[in-house]
């Protein structure tokens, strides 16, 4: 089967791309390489790569025909990224999406699955945060991806095909590369493997529900092959932890010691987070199969192989 992976040069697009061909699917990737990288495809040269921007109507037109699903990861990520640039967050958030589920339509896709974000609530208001809690993004990012999942779901009422959004929560895993706008686990981690200090925004007791990438993958092509689902879900590991607990495991699986220093709370960052997943369990099959601890073990080899 043809399918289409967006963003598939990416962190979460290429770990897809890699478990997709595992499992016989034919894969093309549309990725403008803004944030990922051609050498995360380059052990998979089975990978068709088209080098082309979502918002370009003619490139996303050509890369979509002829597939029966589209895993749309392309996005500008981040809260911080978009604060600083919201202009783009939304050109490449809800225009790109739009190319993408006009394209769909055209071609009658099957299925389009897109990844969205637990960034979408805003402030937690009840633990766990099951689907139906209240959507107040607290970033431009958290508004682009609510809007994104908006519009799929609008697509597939009007036009029948299915559209299942999923709501990651923090991810992780290999692949996962250190940058100004990146997660705390690999800014973690290659500080750590380096002996360099670690800031901690706040008082490190507000919490996160870390989900490994294969389980995101997993949950991913569940949803690709789940006939007649339709909807949003949240995708996480349902269980969560501290920063500075996180820290502690840290230290513990590279078996380096690293001074911490704690500063301001950042601008658009949450308190707490934890996902209710019984409906990604109930409707797709989802169910976590990596714990923090074997993913970080698995996370902590990759990247010192990059030093
Ligand atoms: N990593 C997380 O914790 C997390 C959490 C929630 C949601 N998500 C979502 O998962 C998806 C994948 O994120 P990721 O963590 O792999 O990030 P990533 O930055 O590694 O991947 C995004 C990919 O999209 C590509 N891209 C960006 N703009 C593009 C454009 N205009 N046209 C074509 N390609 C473009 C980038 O080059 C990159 O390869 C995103 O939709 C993101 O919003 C990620």
């Amino acid at each position: 089967m043809q399918v289409l992976v967006t963003g598939g040069a990416g962190f979460i697009g290429s770990n897809l791309a890699k478990k997709l061909l595992e499992k016989g699917y034919t894969v093309r990737v549309l990725d403008n390489l803004q944030s990922g990288f051609a050498t995360n495809l380059a052990p998979y040269p089975e990978v068709e790569f088209v080098h082309g921007d979502v918002r370009d109507k003619e490139a996303v037109d050509a890369a979509v025909n002829g597939c029966e699903v589209v895993f749309h990861l392309a996005a500008s990520v981040g809260n911080k990224r978009s604060i600083d640039f919201p202009v783009d967050d939304a050109e490449i958030n809800v225009i790109g999406t739009l190319r993408i589920l006009e394209a769909a339509r055209k071609h009658g896709v099957r299925k389009v699955v897109a990844s969205s974000s637990a960034g979408i609530f805003g402030e937690l208001k009840t633990l766990p945060i099951r689907e139906d809690h209240p959507v107040e993004p607290d970033s431009p990012y958290g508004a682009s991806k609510l809007c994104e999942e908006k519009q799929c779901l609008v697509y597939a009422k009007l036009y029948g095909f299915e559209s299942v959004c999923l709501r990651y929560f923090n991810v992780y895993g290999p692949n996962q590369r250190f940058d100004a706008y990146g997660n705390v686990i690999p800014i973690f981690m290659f500080q750590i493997l380096q002996n360099e200090k670690l800031t901690i925004f706040g008082d490190g007791e507000q919490t996160r529900d870390f989900v490994n990438v294969r389980d995101v993958v997993q949950a991913n092509i569940r949803a690709a092959e789940a006939h007649g689902v339709s909807g949003a879900f949240n995708i996480g590991s349902g269980t969560r932890i501290s920063i500075n607990g996180l820290v502690e495991k840290m230290k513990t699986t590279t078996g380096i010691s690293t001074d911490i220093v704690y500063g301001p709370p950042r601008q658009g960052d949450v308190r707490d987070s934890l996902a209710d997943i019984s409906a990604a369990r109930a409707a797709l099959g989802f169910v976590p199969a990596v714990c923090l601890d074997e993913g970080l073990a698995e996370y902590t080899q990759w990247a010192t192989q990059q030093l």
